[in-house]
């Protein structure tokens, strides 16, 4: 990947013999869209003695000894469902002990930006775990605190408590806003100068508008990108870090980064996007998806989707989520598993880069935190289970569509049905298009058809990607007639079109248009493909030398 983007550069003639040296070539936005992410939370995702039983009491708050050995371990796990990036949790070294709620294992506690969490392994371990993504061809994304660190006072009044000695680089009250608790989490001042902690773990608040702390921040982010080769950040609690920063930061790494705020205002969300980040999770899409499919109301969806097309700059650039560490497990609300299958089609093939949160493939149910943290290894890492076969599935049609034609993670999903529980969108251009139709009726169901108009061409042969059924596009009406069941999600695309895509038997290749179109499918272009890492390295200083001398 890093490789290709490079060589891509090169020959688009817009290159620098620079760029050569930097060690960090993190990712762009553009080359995000074209990923789905999983989001693991490092204690508790896999340990290194590969465990499935160890104990781990989410409501305590204690380290469950997860680790990145654990995590390089159970790599297949993540690339069989067919993500192609890892987001881990805060890497660096947390605040020890404990409070009433548990430790750190969470990593946003921060104590010293220049040292590891041990707990989590050494730094050969994430050097490893980088490595190991990379020649899989992911991406790797980190967790990263850039709003404050952390100390614990144990009800002692953080106003005099805090010793600011303790956190490196920032062992001074300088670097820090002066104490104050927020107050007013709607006045964005009030949560950008004020703490985001409690009084028994203080979030002593980094002055952000300050240039020391600024170069720190940094200097710190660019070395540690380029030292463990990550490929783009989650910035925590973005919307207390002061805005000013946020586009400072976000200009001069220049690395994809999705910045958190959890706002469901779609107005604020693309205020941030056109001023400070170019991508932030889409908190709005994500509590309509909950009206649409927990509440039972798909209009709330279908308007907020218009809302957020007409205000944002960009919604493929934003993060499309159901579930994160910070939220309640869909399965909380409603533990129907058809109702999941839609909303995990709608997150994945919805416009933005897609977040898949660990554990929501097996369907937990863990409510707010820090029962939404539990260890996966209690699954056992099913992968017959649950949701994890749609996840596979819509991963792979994803990928496809993208293959039969790269802007479709560009082009905007729009809505062609809405019904009194049900809603289709279609992505993508006429006739490579992906229909996805959602139910909110839940596994109670029965069947029925629905004809939905505005599809693909009259007679046009398309292939049901979730049940492996063919239909054809009335010739008359161009209708699409379509089998509803079980409050089932139904996804098309055009059956000649399936070849190369690795689902309902079609063969899993990485074909080009022009080949899955002409059928032809063996050519010089299908063996480029196949250069290792190594050859297409050799191949791109062979280039670069050819231009130098
Ligand atoms: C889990 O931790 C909670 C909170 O500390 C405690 O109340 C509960 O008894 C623990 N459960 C088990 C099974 O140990
Ligand atoms: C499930 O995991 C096993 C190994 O545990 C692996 O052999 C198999 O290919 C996986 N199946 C799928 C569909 O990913
Ligand atoms: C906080 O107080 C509790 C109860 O006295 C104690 O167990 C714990 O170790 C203390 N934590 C810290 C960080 O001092
Ligand atoms: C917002 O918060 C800031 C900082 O705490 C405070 O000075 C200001 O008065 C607040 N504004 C409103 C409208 O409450
Ligand atoms: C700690 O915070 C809680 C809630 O914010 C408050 O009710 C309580 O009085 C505080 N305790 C101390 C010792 O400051
Ligand atoms: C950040 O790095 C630059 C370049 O290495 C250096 O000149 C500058 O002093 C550093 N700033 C801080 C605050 O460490
Ligand atoms: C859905 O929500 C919208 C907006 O809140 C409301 O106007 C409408 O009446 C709701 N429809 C149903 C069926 O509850
Ligand atoms: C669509 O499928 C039908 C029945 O399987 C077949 O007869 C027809 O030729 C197909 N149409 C196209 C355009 O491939
Ligand atoms: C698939 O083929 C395209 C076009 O030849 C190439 O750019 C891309 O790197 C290939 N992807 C993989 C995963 O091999």
């Amino acid at each position: 990947m890093r490789i290709s983007s490079t060589l891509c550069r090169l020959a688009g003639g817009a290159f620098a013999v620079s760029f050569l040296f930097e060690s960090a070539l993190a990712a762009s936005i553009e080359q995000w869209k074209t990923r789905t992410v999983y989001q693991t939370m490092t204690d508790r995702f896999a340990r290194t003695d590969g465990s499935i039983t160890a104990p781990c009491n989410a409501s305590a708050g204690l380290y469950c000894g997860g680790t990145w050995q654990g995590t390089i371990d159970k790599l297949d796990y993540i690339q069989d469902m067919g993500f192609d990036a890892v987001m881990i949790s805060p890497i660096i070294e947390n605040v020890a002990g404990r409070v009433s709620y548990g430790e750190a294992y969470h990593g946003y506690w921060p104590l010293d930006l220049y040292s590891l969490n041990s707990h989590f392994g050494s730094k050969q371990d994430l050097l490893d775990l980088s490595k190991e993504i990379h020649d899989r061809g992911m991406y790797l994304m980190m967790d990263t605190v850039i709003n404050n660190m952390a100390y614990m006072t144990n009800y002692s009044n953080p106003a005099t408590s805090i010793d600011y000695s303790v956190f490196t680089p920032f062992n001074n009250e300088d670097y820090f806003h002066p104490y104050c608790i927020i107050t007013n989490w709607n006045n964005f001042t009030d949560a950008q100068l004020c703490q985001t902690g409690d009084n028994q773990t203080a979030l002593p608040d980094l002055y952000t508008e300050h240039a020391d702390v600024q170069d720190l921040l940094l200097n710190w982010t660019r070395d540690t990108m380029s030292e463990y080769s990550i490929d783009g950040l989650r910035i925590d609690a973005a919307k207390s870090v002061t805005p000013a920063f946020l586009r400072r930061y976000s200009d001069e790494i220049g690395a994809f980064m999705t910045g958190e705020v959890m706002q469901q205002e779609a107005s604020i969300i693309c205020d941030y996007q056109t001023n400070y980040m170019g991508s932030l999770p889409n908190y709005p899409i994500y509590y309509s998806m909950l009206a649409a499919f927990t509440q039972g109301n798909v209009s709330v969806l279908v308007d907020q989707v218009q809302t957020m097309k007409t205000s944002c700059p960009d919604v493929n650039a934003l993060v499309s989520f159901s579930e994160n560490h910070d939220v309640e497990r869909f399965a909380s609300f409603t533990d129907d598993i058809s109702l999941a299958k839609n909303a995990v089609t709608w997150t994945l093939l919805f416009d933005g880069v897609p977040f898949i949160y660990q554990g929501q493939e097996q369907h937990f149910k863990g409510s707010g935190t820090p029962l939404n943290r539990a260890a996966l290894w209690t699954s056992g890492y099913d992968n017959s289970s649950a949701l994890v076969p749609v996840i596979t599935t819509l991963n792979k049609i994803r990928k496809h569509a993208y293959r039969m034609d790269s802007s479709y993670v560009d082009t905007a999903s729009y809505n062609i049905y809405e019904g009194s529980s049900e809603i289709a969108f279609t992505k993508g251009v006429e006739g490579r298009q992906v229909i996805m139709l959602l139910s909110n009726q839940g596994t109670s169901s029965t069947p029925y058809t629905l004809t939905l108009p505005a599809t693909y061409n009259a007679g046009t042969n398309v292939t049901e990607v979730l049940s492996c059924k063919t239909y054809m596009v009335n010739e008359w009406d161009a209708t699409l007639v379509v089998d509803m069941d079980s409050g089932l999600p139904r996804v098309f695309f055009p059956t000649a079109l399936m070849s190369g895509s690795g689902i309902c038997g079609y063969s899993a290749a990485n074909l080009s248009y022009t080949q899955v179109k002409t059928g032809v499918t063996t050519s010089l272009g299908t063996k480029a493909q196949q250069l290792t890492g190594q050859a297409a390295l050799g191949a791109f200083f062979l280039a670069l030398m050819t231009l130098v001398f």
